[in-house]
């Protein structure tokens, strides 16, 4: 009965043009994958800075795990909870400007592990309808009553505080949003916090190493609680949290997420450390970023397409959903790599080409997606 329902279900996948099967990549170096015996210029990155083939980055991860264990062999609360660790949050937390940081195994356990600790029964909790899958799971399994509005209308936003006049809401939103590529209204979100006081969860997966002062990303002073990722700029994996004072203690208490499961190794947070280090003199690579993105945005808009995105990931429409695969196909014939994103991460009919820029494309880079672009899309 089980196996009948799966086989129907991918076959409507199928027909759908929904039907994902994760390629397989032969290996990386710098901008360019590997794919059956040819290197391909990769658009579907999250290493923003190039970090992660980087030699310096390599070299000190590979000499922190030669020398610290390779695992940490127990959740934080039983033997994980090793000074390296602290040493590395305290300093993550001193460096964004936040009380405390929580250091997670991913992005998603750490938005799992937090919205559902957080919140509960009879709390409300406000979202933009664009938020991560990731915390959206996190925000069900709270219990509380949540509600959406229309993405990054402050609007929209603000009928929903004044209908409920909810003297207790918790927002949630991000930074700079990981499909749309826009930012968050920063201003109008800092002053409806302003005015409304609710307390204010931005997720900044995207924005932090790549964006603001010394990749301090975007949304200080106007967060509660910060969630970043190290697996995107940082050019590593695992995730942290930057919180107010008494909730990492509140978290080690009631986080199941955190407290059934093993914490990163030591190696991972003596990385951390390194990182941090490293993402403060990244200037170059942030001006570059900014730089190259431009030149993509406005080299598509002249050919006539439209694409949207205020940073590093530009949406570029497409709308029917195997129009969307057809094209990504196409190009990956012309040696690009580029992923559509379909329903359920963007909604249904509004399929995109999401092109991830890094610190390491060039203008060539960016001519030769235009053309390859052009091309295909015509066919
Ligand atoms: C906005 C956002 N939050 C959280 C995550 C999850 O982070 P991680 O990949 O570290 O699990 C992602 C991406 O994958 C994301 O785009």
């Amino acid at each position: 009965m089980f196996a009948e329902r799966y086989r129907n279900r991918l076959l409507s996948q199928k027909q759908a043009g929904l039907y994902r099967l994760p390629p397989e990549v032969a290996g990386k170096e710098g901008k360019h994958l590997l794919f059956d015996g040819r290197k391909v210029l990769n658009f579907a990155s999250n290493d923003y800075l190039g970090l992660s083939t980087s030699d310096e980055l390599r070299r000190l991860v590979s000499e922190n795990f030669r020398r610290y264990s390779t695992s940490s062999s127990s959740s934080r609360l039983v033997s994980g909870n090793y000074a390296v660790i602290n040493q590395a949050e305290r300093a993550y937390a001193d460096f964004f400007g936040y009380e405390e940081a929580l250091f997670f195994p991913s992005g998603y356990q750490a938005n799992l592990g937090v919205l559902s600790t957080l919140f509960e029964k009879g709390d409300t909790i406000i979202f933009d309808k664009h938020i991560h899958a990731s915390s959206v799971k996190g925000m069900v399994l709270s219990g509380a009553e949540f509600q959406g509005y229309n993405h990054n209308s402050m609007v929209h936003l603000r009928k929903r505080l004044e209908k409920g006049r909810v003297g207790g809401a918790a927002v949630l939103t991000e930074s700079l949003f990981s499909m749309d590529g826009d930012f968050l209204d920063i201003r109008g979100f800092g002053d409806l916090k302003r005015e409304y006081g609710f307390f204010s969860i931005i997720d900044e997966a995207h924005a932090f190493g790549a964006l603001g002062d010394k990749g301090r990303g975007l949304g200080g002073g106007v967060a509660d609680v910060a969630v970043g990722t190290f697996g995107k700029a940082f050019g590593l994996f695992g995730a942290f949290v930057l919180l107010p004072g008494a909730l990492k203690e509140y978290l080690f208490n009631f986080s199941s997420p955190l407290i059934y499961s093993t914490t990163l190794p030591e190696a991972h947070a003596a990385s951390a450390l390194d990182l941090l280090e490293m993402i403060g003199r990244c200037d170059d690579g942030r001006d570059n970023l900014r730089e190259i993105s431009r030149l993509m945005r406005d080299g598509l808009r002249r050919e006539g397409f439209h694409v949207s995105g205020d940073a590093h990931i530009i949406a570029l429409t497409i709308g029917e959903e195997n129009k969307a695969a057809a094209v990504s196909k196409g190009l990956l014939g012309e040696d690009i790599f580029v992923l559509p994103a379909r329903y359920p991460t963007v909604p249904m009919g509004k399929a995109i080409l999401r092109i991830s820029m890094t610190a390491l494309h060039t203008e060539e880079d960016v001519s030769y997606f235009i053309d390859g672009v052009k091309k295909i899309y015509g066919e």
